[in-house]
């Protein structure tokens, strides 16, 4: 759609203009107010327009607002020093960016020099970005065709997905370590791109067994195979940790971060890696970025972490994510069109089915569902396919979150209803 000369497109069709947005609340062109469960995507988990950042902005505008990239403004340096404090031992070298996908290219073409080798692994249906690498490695040949002829050094792979698996946790993984041997056994593979195993990119909240991150850095490691790992939508306390590597523990050799890293007050991203990776391969990799962490930006990102660490936001994402479950598996336990709730800490996925069929994709109820929210006041966004993915501000206050709850079990059990 082209709606004010602005091109929309399925994940982003155009909704509703925004008229304010504040903390859990967003208000439409109508004065409509919409209690928010997406946070713009894992973008403003700190709550909408947060005044402690929005400050930190403004203060340094009035101070500074551009650094060319070869130059420092003294907050790029704070911002560094502070974020490679919560990064895994070693990881202390940062590629600036604007975004995500800036960064997860970064990330390719580092990989890719610092090893001496091409090819990608990626997993089919996860989402890195918009660039070219990023959508053929997780798109089907078919949904690329018009954009890309097929890829050889990206290959792709199926994400060991729990629900509806024949096989159990142990299977899932064991079958993974095959596929992958098999691939890495070459050793020709630059790295495995990935999300920690929940995957909050595409919509699908599609969740992996435990162990899958700590699978990938054994095998990664055994053939010299560098493992990236995108926290682009998982970082930032999302799903109960303040970063996903701190799950398993896992210390891959990359980790990319945006979205939730400034709140939505400003854009960045950054690819942060070892300084052995970034001396072997970052002049090769060529990681310039005339906007990369323009010191606004860093301004917003550094005051972001700080509330982050304050007020061990992570725990009460955690606790949250806890009590939706709980919630929604209740009231749900005998619904038909219910397939399944999953997800990690604030990263809810509730699965509709048709009838009594958890095969059987329920697209038609996911849009019922979305469109039903929002005239009854609640913000919610879907896959498209058969999920509605929860994502709501972490700060969210107890009594509203109850209040989008109660609105979103009265618009499934409506939509079921023929
Ligand atoms: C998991 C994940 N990685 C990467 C990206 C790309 O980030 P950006 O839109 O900032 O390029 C997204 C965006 O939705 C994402 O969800």
């Amino acid at each position: 759609m082209i709606k004010e000369k602005i091109i929309y497109t399925t994940f982003s069709d155009w909704r509703f203009n925004i008229k304010k947005a504040k903390e859990s609340f967003i208000w439409d062109q109508a004065g409509h107010r919409l209690l928010d469960f997406t946070s713009g995507w894992n973008v403003a988990n700190l709550g909408w327009n947060n005044p402690e950042i929005s400050k930190a902005v403004i203060a340094q505008v009035r101070k500074n607002t551009y650094a060319p990239m070869w130059t420092a403004d003294p907050v790029q340096k704070k911002y560094a020093d502070f974020l490679v404090k919560y990064m895994p031992s070693g990881l202390d070298s940062i590629g600036r960016a604007t975004g995500g996908m800036e960064a997860i290219e970064e990330a390719i073409k580092l990989a890719r020099s610092a090893t001496g080798r091409k090819k990608i692994v990626g997993f089919v249906k996860s989402y890195h970005g918009q660039s070219i690498h990023c959508l053929v490695l997780s798109y089907l040949p078919e949904w690329y065709a018009k954009i890309s002829n097929p890829q050889t050094d990206l290959v792709h792979l199926p994400f060991p997905n729990l629900y509806c698996s024949e096989k159990s946790p142990q299977e899932l993984l064991s079958n993974l370590e095959t596929q992958l041997e098999k691939i890495l056994r070459q050793e020709d593979v630059a790295a495995i791109l990935t999300e920690s195993g929940t995957i909050t990119g595409w919509g699908s909240t599609d969740v992996a067994p435990d162990g899958f991150l700590t699978l990938l850095r054994k095998l990664t490691q055994r053939y010299g195979t560098l493992l990236i790992l995108d926290e682009v939508g998982s970082g930032f306390s999302r799903l109960g940790k303040l970063f996903a590597w701190q799950i398993e523990n896992v210390c891959p050799d990359i980790i990319t971060l945006a979205k939730g890293i400034s709140n939505g007050a400003a854009p960045i991203g950054a690819m942060v890696t070892t300084q052995q990776i970034a001396v072997q391969g970052a002049s090769a990799a060529n990681l310039q970025s005339t906007f990369g962490w323009i010191p606004p930006a860093c301004a917003a990102a550094l005051q972001t972490l700080k509330i982050h660490i304050r007020e061990k936001i992570w725990e009460k994402a955690f606790r949250d994510g806890e009590y939706i479950k709980l919630v929604l598996k209740k009231e749900f336990s005998n619904n038909p069109f219910v397939g399944d709730v999953r997800g990690r800490g604030m990263e809810i996925g509730i699965d509709l089915v048709q009838d009594g069929q958890t095969q059987m994709n329920n697209t038609e109820m996911v849009e019922k569902v979305v469109s039903l929210a929002y005239q009854k006041g609640l913000h919610l966004v879907s896959d498209h396919e058969s999920v509605i993915q929860l994502m709501p501000p972490l700060t969210i206050e107890r009594k509203v979150l109850d209040k989008g709850l109660e609105i979103l079990i009265e618009c499934i059990r409506k939509a079921g209803k023929k």
